[in-house]
């Protein structure tokens, strides 16, 4: 059976696309109404503030926020899965304070004029990234603009892991093999894979997401790490060292830690890349054909960083003339859609962006966001600190009385928790 139809078999199982629901106790306070003919839920519709959010988001601590806050939450249920900024403009309507936004959405010079003359003080994109962002554009009409750092490390890491993990060990064709009734018996040569045990991972962006997956590689399959990053991560370097004595104490063999000057050393090295970058003008296409020539003809490359970051027709290309290369996607070039050919392709292993997607983290985005909001809303000034738990984990009367992360608070010149 051709893998198109394999996908197809999976595809099947999974058609209904769904959106995260309210907990029962937000469904319970919330009314119904439409703004200029879009459909909204209604949370505290007393409140004083108006706040819009752009789709459902799960858990109910980021409505706690909002709500002591002295926030009317209104939350978009318009059927389209990604919201165009026409949708948008008329749900800002002609009041609205603040906006809990979306990596789908655009969010540049026509969204940002509309919310300033909505009156808006206050956007925070629901996702740690956002270059769906024009900052300049937020900063030059005084909007502050938060992100969700620090709740998805862990989260985003363990899903680049079962990437690698799926793609080496050939797991989803595997499975597709199971499901269509192929399996006539154990046969010594059935989806041979790579073993990871001791060989070289290598990373392109060492900070706390790409760190996590590095000590999760490093840790879980004794693998030696090569990085690239402009800037040295010396807690990773020395937490490998320490974990290589370690193993050496133990008569192992050490694990070993190298920064390398060129994306191209660690290419041509490890037999498994992780991407880990942001996407700027410096890392579109990051990986291009050439660089998936110099790589092992056996590598796994994973991407749950940015699509653009791959040149995902030149990959396609790539995965067609290497059947043993193999690469786990979680993001797309011109995400939602995939470039020809690719989902055809049974060394790639495809998910839908869902790296963030664990309930811990869902929520705890949905918290900062919200936060956020909630936090230059109420004047305070912002924390912008490495730990930013507290938000997520302490109990709602003990919460710090700060914003948790605005990217643009030096420019826009916003007192920060700690001076
Ligand atoms: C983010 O927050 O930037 C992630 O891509 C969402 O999964």
């Amino acid at each position: 059976m051709a893998f198109s139809r394999f996908a197809r078999t999976l595809a099947s199982l999974a058609s209904k696309q769904t959106e995260p629901s309210c907990s029962i106790a937000q469904r319970a306070f919330a009314t119904t109404t439409t703004v200029n003919g879009i459909p909204v839920e209604v949370h505290n519709e007393s409140g004083s503030k108006r706040v819009v959010v752009t789709k459902s988001l799960p858990g109910d601590r980021w409505l706690q926020y909002l709500v002591k806050a002295g926030c009317r939450v209104e939350v978009c249920k318009h059927p389209d899965i990604i919201l165009s900024n026409a949708i948008i403009k008329q749900l800002l309507g002609g009041k609205c304070d603040g906006v809990i936004g979306q990596l789908t959405e655009d969010w540049g010079s026509e969204l940002f004029e509309a919310l300033r003359q909505a009156g808006g003080k206050a956007y925070s994109n629901y996702a740690v990234g956002y270059n769906n962002v024009k900052v300049d554009e937020a900063t030059k009409r005084g909007i502050p603009v938060g992100n969700t750092p620090g709740v998805l490390t862990e989260t985003t890491a363990e899903l680049a892991a079962a990437l690698t993990l799926a793609a080496a060990r050939r797991v989803p064709e595997a499975d597709v093999f199971m499901r269509s009734g192929q399996y006539k018996g154990w046969l010594p040569t059935l989806f041979v894979g790579q073993l990871l045990q001791n060989k070289t991972v290598g990373i392109i962006g060492a900070g706390r997401i790409g760190a996590a997956y590095a000590r999760m590689m490093v840790e879980g399959h004794k693998m030696n790490l090569v990085y690239y990053d402009p800037y040295p991560n010396k807690q990773l370097e020395e937490y490998i060292r320490l974990y290589g004595e370690l193993l050496r104490h133990r008569g192992e063999p050490p694990v070993a830690c190298r920064r390398v000057e060129t994306v191209e050393e660690v290419l041509k090295e490890a037999d498994v890349v992780s991407l880990h970058c942001n996407l700027d003008a410096s890392t579109k296409h990051l990986i291009n054909s050439q660089r998936l020539a110099i790589m092992k003809k056996d590598a796994v490359l994973v991407n749950a960083a940015r699509g653009p970051c791959i040149d995902e027709a030149a990959l396609v290309a790539h995965l067609k003339a290497n059947p043993d290369f193999r690469c786990g996607l979680d993001v797309f070039e011109d995400e939602p859609a995939m470039k020809p050919g690719l989902a055809d392709c049974p060394n790639a292993v495809i998910v839908p962006h869902i790296a963030s997607a664990s309930l811990w983290t869902r929520s705890g985005m949905a918290t900062l966001a919200a936060a956020n909001v909630a936090g230059v809303l109420s004047g305070y000034p912002v924390w912008n600190k490495q730990d930013i738990l507290p938000f997520v984990e302490k109990p709602m009367t003990a919460v710090p009385a700060a914003a948790p992360s605005i990217v643009n608070a030096k420019e826009l010149g916003l007192k920060m928790a700690s001076d």
